[in-house]
């Protein structure tokens, strides 16, 4: 049995095999219509969310299997004191594989060394998303052409947003990958990330607080928001939501070709005249979330077709 807690736990050969198959999912949904048929996915989130449990529910029911669980804290018995490990050992005996979304960093691991069943991490705190890295992935690999020799630059919240450190993580494994990190001091990548991925394996970056001045070198844009619910008081928020809003005249200065990606949800960061822009495709990448959460929980139940 296998847990994806990172982006990491997948080897660089099980995420290829992940995108190939989704993309044939993508292709041909109607012959994977009922290979879950008689699985039972619980979705457990502990925290707030649309894309993520809705797409992994959408990828169960595409499959033919069903769905389960909670979509808060409140409405479980985390709310009468339950701890996660007391929850995944009866989960486990009520569903054949779960996503876990929790706000402490790490609760989803917890989670793993007492199930019985696959654990998917489906966001913890400002840790790690892999099964948005895998849609992030699949969105570049499909649209772009390549997951190798690209520029990517990320811009907005890169402290707090988890899916800037898995998607980092995820793409330091490719040949010719640099990053530009364009954000305000305040909120700049975690130093763990600095020392343990980008210096520890000699990756080129630049940290920047300017967007326009880095824009024509990029081939990816990955805009975040600012993460309001992890700031520890309001001002400070305040102070840094609007540091960077992407609009029309900013993106003059883009590569016709650059693509415009964000995990979703926005605020304000993107305004809404670039969502008609060719280059913006964040839409169609939380589309590709279904198709690549129906490829994970096939490969974590050992499902072929
Ligand atoms: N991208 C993402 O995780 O969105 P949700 O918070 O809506 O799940």
């Amino acid at each position: 049995m296998k847990h994806v807690i990172s982006p990491l736990d997948l080897s660089i050969n099980e995420l290829a095999e992940v995108l190939d198959l989704a993309n044939e999912i993508y292709e041909n949904p109607q012959k994977y219509s009922e290979c879950c048929h008689g699985k039972k996915l619980a979705t457990l989130f502990y925290e707030p969310s649309t894309r993520t449990r809705l797409s992994f529910e959408a990828a169960m029911l595409n499959l033919g299997g069903n769905v389960l669980g909670f979509s808060s804290a409140d409405s479980s018995s985390a709310a009468k004191g339950e701890s996660v490990a007391d929850t995944i050992r009866v989960v486990s005996s009520y569903a054949d594989i779960c996503a876990m979304r929790h706000p402490k960093e790490g609760a989803p691991y917890v989670a793993s060394t007492y199930s019985s069943i696959p654990v998917i991490n489906a966001g913890d705190g400002g840790h790690n998303h892999p099964t948005q890295t895998l849609t992030d992935l699949f969105t570049i690999k499909k649209l772009k052409g390549r997951l190798d020799n690209l520029t990517i630059g990320f811009c907005g919240d890169l402290k707090f947003g988890r899916t800037v450190h898995s998607l980092i993580n995820a793409m330091v494994r490719y040949p010719n990958v640099k990053f530009v990190l364009i954000s305000p001091e305040e909120l700049q990548i975690p130093n763990y990330l600095r020392t343990e991925v980008l210096d520890a394996k000699n990756i080129e970056y630049k940290e920047v607080k300017n967007l326009d001045a880095v824009m024509p070198e990029l081939d990816l844009l990955y805009m975040t928001r600012v993460q309001r619910e992890r700031f520890f008081n309001e001002e400070d928020y305040i102070r840094l939501k609007d540091s960077f809003i992407l609009d029309l005249q900013k993106l003059e200065n883009a590569k016709p070709d650059m693509l415009i990606l964000h995990p979703l949800p926005r605020v304000n960061e993107i305004a809404t005249e670039v969502d008609d822009d060719p280059r913006a495709v964040y839409f169609e990448q939380a589309k590709f979330g279904v198709y690549v959460r129906m490829a994970l929980i096939m490969k974590l139940l050992n499902i072929t077709v």
